[in-house]
């Protein structure tokens, strides 16, 4: 990585101001269904403190639109954070403002403080230079860490970096740019990418992006029926995007032209409509009925996907296969977790991108069985679709 890391520097005594990603999912009793967020972010945290550091977190959390709101508290993050380092995690009432500098202040090396939610103020994601300034004044060295929220330009993210002098790169980033880097640079080959979803709108740049690396790319989720409707099949009543035929003809064209393997389904899973007591079956592609939706890809699909799968040395996920959400409907989606870990064990590195590939792999219990997970969702897209992260591009060199 071109980025300095916090291995860089030295830490005893310093007050050390790290962004991190703790945007975790909360049910309605405020509990956290999925801290891996948290537990990813353990290793720089675990650094700063085991080296006598003063460690000031902050974080944002769901999308509060600039105001305080207690369903959006960093409470939670804390006390999770708290028994998962079995110290103490104080909380502060705010992330800017005297009081909560008289409690960074107070700070001893070795101790933890949380500010509460970025997103309370609207110059976090404004990237406001004065709120910036503010977050930057906390802290001795910044250390950004939020991997998850690196394609945001916010003050916490880009903006604070103008006014600290050492601005690093904690672990999880580090992690993250070690594998999804390392498989658009320089994968073990065959390089299979696996791509689900409902739009071929949300990942079109990815798969251009794709197509000057992989050897392989498997095509699932709902965005097949637009290929299949360009290429003049009945979809029934599948999810088509009717201004994105020609860009399925134009993706397949070249993908030829660059001889890269592009694998559409073969079969899919059809029902009346996307419920769990719907009656489906399996289809041939050429066969949808009229009246019918895709939700899922077949039997036949998923044994061909999982022989690509099983015959590679790279490979990449990124996207469900059907409505997952259905555990009826999740057998596809599954089935490539399946493939995924058994590919693993057989010495391929298998990198899931984030979001709800990464929900369905936990779902399925093979969480454990993959090389690596993202922790970012839509920064783990935006970097496979060849972008600038701008919370890592604004880091020391
Ligand atoms: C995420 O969950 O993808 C990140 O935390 C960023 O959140 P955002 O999409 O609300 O900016």
């Amino acid at each position: 990585m071109q980025k300095k890391t916090l291995s860089d520097i030295a830490i005893q005594g310093k007050r050390v101001l790290m962004r991190v990603d703790f945007n975790v999912p909360l049910d309605e009793d405020k509990n956290i269904t999925d801290d891996k967020r948290i537990v990813e972010a353990l290793p720089s945290i675990r650094k700063v403190l085991d080296n006598g550091g003063r460690l000031i977190l902050m974080s944002h959390l769901g999308r509060p639109k600039g105001k305080p709101n207690p369903d959006f508290s960093l409470a939670p993050a804390a006390a999770r954070l708290s028994s998962l380092l079995e110290c103490p995690v104080a909380m502060a009432g705010d992330c800017i403002g005297t009081e909560v500098m008289q409690e960074v202040l107070a700070l001893q090396d070795g101790e933890v403080i949380m500010l509460e939610n970025l997103r309370f103020h609207p110059e976090e994601e404004a990237n406001d230079p004065d709120f910036a300034r503010e977050l930057a004044s906390l802290g001795e060295i910044y250390v950004n860490d939020a991997f998850g929220t690196a394609h945001r330009a916010h003050a916490s993210t880009e903006g604070i970096t103008r006014y600290v002098q050492t601005a690093v790169a904690g672990f999880l980033i580090e992690k993250e740019l070690k594998y999804l880097g390392k498989a658009l640079q320089e994968p073990e080959r065959p390089f299979v990418a696996i791509l689900g979803g409902s739009k071929i709108s949300g990942k079109i740049d990815v798969l251009e992006n794709l197509f000057n690396k992989v050897d392989t790319v498997l095509i699932g989720g709902a965005m097949i029926f637009t290929f299949f409707k360009a290429q003049g099949l009945d979809t029934g009543n599948s999810l088509v995007e009717d201004n994105k035929l020609e860009l399925a003809l134009s993706l397949i064209s070249q993908a030829r032209e660059k001889n890269i393997k592009l694998l559409l389904p073969m079969d899919v899973i059809v029902a009346p409509k996307i419920s769990a007591d719907a009656d489906s079956r399996p289809v041939s592609v050429d066969a949808i009925p009229e009246g019918m939706i895709g939700v899922d890809i077949g039997p036949e699909t998923r044994e061909a996907f999982r022989r690509e799968i099983l015959g590679a040395r790279t490979v990449l996920w990124n996207g469900p296969m059907g409505v997952f959400e259905i555990d009826r409907f999740a057998e596809g989606t599954f089935a490539i977790a399946e493939a995924m870990s058994q590919a693993t064990a057989a010495g391929a590195t298998t990198i899931i991108g984030g979001g709800d590939s990464a929900a369905a792999v936990a779902k399925a219990g093979l969480s454990d069985l993959m090389t690596h997970i993202s922790t970012g969702g839509g920064a783990s897209l935006e970097f496979l679709e060849g972008k600038e992260l701008p919370g890592i591009a604004a880091l020391n060199d």
